[in-house]
Parts: C-alpha cells; structure tokens; sequence
C-alpha cells in the first residue's frame, strides 16, 4: 500500500540519507550543549545516563521514527494521518506532527541564536581576538557578544537566512553536496582539538571527570539529571518533531533502517565525546567552572586556539564548522513545516521556506532579547532561550517520542514493521519491538513524570 517516492524528492542513494540524518544529528547539540549540560550535571554520572538512554530509548526510537516516515512519505502531520487511517485508527495522530512543528519553531528560534555566537566566533578568531587571551579575558569577550542585541540580531538573521536558502533550494540539491566534506572535516578538527587538549591542558582530569560515574553528585538532583540526561539524547539524535521521519521519508524503500540508524547514532555520540574530550581538558587546566552554562564552548575554547601556534586560522576553521554543522541540523528543524506547506497549501516551496523561516526569525528575537534588554523577564527562572531549550529538549522531544513508539510498536501491525525494517521475526526484530513498545515509552514516562514531581504526588517517588 504505502508509496515509493515523495512529492519532495528523494535521496540519491543511501550514503546521502546517513549524510543527512548525520547532519541533523551532530550539531550545537554535541559541541555546544553536550558539554554545557554535562557539567552543570556534574559529569560521568550524567554521561552514562546519556549513553544509556542513547541506547535504549534513542535507537529504537529513530528506528521507528524513519520507519514511519518511509511507510507514510510525506510531511509528520499527513503521514501521521495516513498511517493512522489506514490501520483504522483515529485521524488525530497528526497531533504528534503539529506538536512536532512546535517544538521545531522553538528549537530553531534559539538555535540560530547559539549558531550566530558561531558565526561571529569565526570572525573574532581569524581577526585575531583570541591571541593570548587568558580566563577572565574570553568570559568578557562571550559577555560582550551576548550583551549586544543588535549584532546577535545581525548573526542570527544571517543563519536563518543561510537556511532558507538551502531548504528553497531543495534538500537533495544542495545539502547533499555540503555535508559530504563538512563530516569529515569537523571531525577531524575536533580530534586536533583532542590532541591538543591532551598536550596543554589536564586530559587525566576531564577523562575522570566525564567516565567517572560519581552518583553521590547528583545528590538531590538526580530526577532533574536524568531528565536532563534523556532530553539531550533526544535533542542530539534530533528524535520526537519530525525530523528524522521527513528524512526517511526521502530514502528509498531497499535502505536498511537499522544499519543505518547504528551509524548515525554512533557518529553523533563520538562527536559529543570528542566534544568533551576537547573541551574539559582546558576547563580544569584554566581553573574554570564546569557548570558555567551555555556559554561554556565559547569561553574555553578561544583560550586554548589563543595558545597554538596558528590558532587564529584553526579557530575560524573550527567555528566555521561548527556553523556548518548548525547548519545541517537548522535546515531538518524547517524541512517537515515546508514540507507541509507544500502538501497542504499549495505553496511554492520557496515561498513555504521563506514564510517558516520568517516566523522562527520573529520568535529567535525574542530569545535573543532574553539574553539582554529582557534579562529581566522570566519564568519558572528562566529567560525565553533558555526555556524553549528546557521544555523543548525535556518535554516535547520525549513527548513526541513516546508518541512514535506506541504509534510503531502498539498501532501498526507486527507484518507492517517488519516489512518496513525489511526484518525477519529474528532476534534483532523482536529486541526493537520489546524496546519500542515496552522500554522507551514507559522509561521516558517515568522519567517525565519523576522530574515534574507527579511521581511523589502518587506515592511512587
Ligand atoms: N540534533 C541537533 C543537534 O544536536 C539539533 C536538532 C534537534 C535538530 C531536533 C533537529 C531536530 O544540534
């Protein structure tokens, strides 16, 4: 029954949908909140939790995710629908796709926020800003940036901008090509950095500190960690809005689901380690704070480039491709409303990408804002950024994504996963749909509801 192809193209072949979905995976996710989060947890504790809810919860779930998204080929919202009518359910599954959309517009709002401190990153560090700098020295420099609403307007445009054009242009066309040397790349500077890192700064240290399980530091915390410890998973593999399922609903239908959902999931956690590896060797070293918050990233990191010979040509290399990795992950946030703009409304996709572009670009100046002149406004503690990143990252991902595994594991037949994954009744299958149905709903349950206290409130806590 289902379609082969999409409306909105496809694929050229398998290398380019890892690409993609690796793209959307790895981006400020791993290098700049990975390692923000981490620390403001306390560390190896945290990272563990991390791994384990890659493994248990986020692989499964991206497995269903892109399954759903092949089965039904067309944007979250109406493949939802579709699905769900044809197995005779109710039409109000396409919930999960506007919750999705949702979560979307908030995430990129204050992710082209973050990409433009990238942006201007890459300027600062080939004008040579970084030379000599010390502790104190990068802290003002960030300050500075993050005071000054108008050039963080400026970057910001300037990112959302470089989005649109990519998803006018069509996904295959032009980010097919992009993220081919862009990979790569990145990785390969962040393992310099590791290098680097390990020479200059206390490597022993940031190792104990990020694979040293220490729970005692979680202390009273622990429910909130955890929380926080699954939303980065979710954030990080870009599960639960629609991303990935609008990626697979462009790859073709002889594509191994699980093979390639492994890699992409193994590729983004390697760049987060590296991430860590690159970054807490020169916290310790410099004596800085861990748990500093968002700005952790682009404190440290000018200090070490501000050290190495060269450092203002690899520090611009390296901002630039960070902004190429935000990039890639920017363009799947807009992807599954244009694709619905198109589907439904009739749009060009131009104009679909020009109209969703334009409003997350309104809702980034409020973040932005947030960030200095509305310093001062907040709720539940917190400006506009910081809680679309919280309610984004720690509740609509694992909502959406507990939505997707019962859709996969509950609504759809065993015969129609299985022909979707290409699998047979073997082991691998039935490990994913225990997961799928029992694990990760009930685990990001749990979760969910420990962290808003509803578990105490039931005497379960
Ligand atoms: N995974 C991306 C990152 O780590 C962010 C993202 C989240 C992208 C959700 C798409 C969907 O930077």
């Amino acid at each position: 029954m289902s379609a082969t192809t999409s409306i909105h193209g496809m694929w050229s072949n398998r290398l380019a949908f890892i690409l993609a979905a690796a793209g959307s995976a790895v981006g400020l996710g791993n290098v700049w909140r990975f390692p923000y989060t981490a620390g403001e947890y306390g560390g190896g504790a945290f990272v563990l939790v991390y791994l384990l809810c890659v493994a248990a919860i986020g692989i499964p779930i991206m497995m269903a995710e892109i399954l759903l998204g092949r089965r039904g080929r067309q944007s979250p919202i109406n493949t939802m629908r579709t699905l769900a009518l044809a197995e005779g359910k109710t039409p109000a599954w396409s919930l999960l796709g506007w919750m999705g959309i949702l979560a979307g517009f908030m995430i990129l709002s204050f992710y082209s926020v973050i990409a433009g401190w990238t942006l201007a990153y890459v300027v600062r560090a080939a004008g040579g800003a970084f030379t000599g700098i010390d502790a104190a020295g990068s802290q003002a420099l960030f300050a500075g940036l993050t005071g000054d609403g108008e050039r963080l307007l400026a970057w910001h445009t300037i990112f959302m901008v470089l989005c649109v054009l990519v998803v006018a242009r069509g996904v295959a066309s032009g980010l097919e090509k992009a993220v081919k040397w862009m990979m790569p790349a990145l990785f390969l500077l962040l393992l310099v950095m590791v290098v680097y890192g390990a020479q200059t700064g206390d490597l022993g240290a940031a190792v104990r500190y990020l694979f040293e399980p220490d729970f005692g530091k979680l202390g009273s915390h622990a429910g909130e960690a955890i929380l926080s410890a699954m939303g980065q998973a979710f954030f990080s593999l870009s599960l639960g809005m629609g991303a990935i399922m609008i990626y697979g609903s462009y790859l073709k239908s002889d594509a191994s689901i699980m093979h390639n959902t492994v890699i992409i999931a193994l590729l983004d956690t390697v760049v987060a380690m590296f991430a860590g590896l690159a970054i807490f060797p020169i916290v310790f070293a410099h004596g800085l704070e861990p748990g500093s918050g968002p700005g952790l990233v682009f404190i440290t990191l000018p200090i070490a480039f501000g050290e190495m010979p060269g450092g203002g040509f690899f520090g611009g290399l390296f901002f630039l491709l960070l902004v190429f990795a935000a990039w890639t992950s920017g363009i799947s946030l807009l992807e599954p409303v244009v694709a619905w703009l198109v589907e439904n409304r009739g749009f060009s996709r131009v104009r679909a990408a020009v109209l969703a572009g334009g409003a997350v670009w309104l809702l980034g100046i409020a973040c932005l804002l947030s960030l200095n002149r509305w310093s001062g406004y907040t709720l539940f503690g917190k400006g506009v950024l910081d809680l679309f990143d919280y309610v984004t990252a720690n509740i609509l991902l694992p909502l959406g994504g507990i939505l997707i595994a019962v859709f996969a594991g509950w609504v759809l037949p065993r015969r129609v996963t299985q022909e979707e994954l290409g699998m047979r009744d073997g082991v691998g299958y039935r490990i994913w749909r225990f997961l799928v149905r029992y694990v990760s709903p009930v685990a990001v349950a749990l979760v969910l509801l420990n962290a808003l206290g509803l578990l105490r409130a039931f005497g379960l806590g």
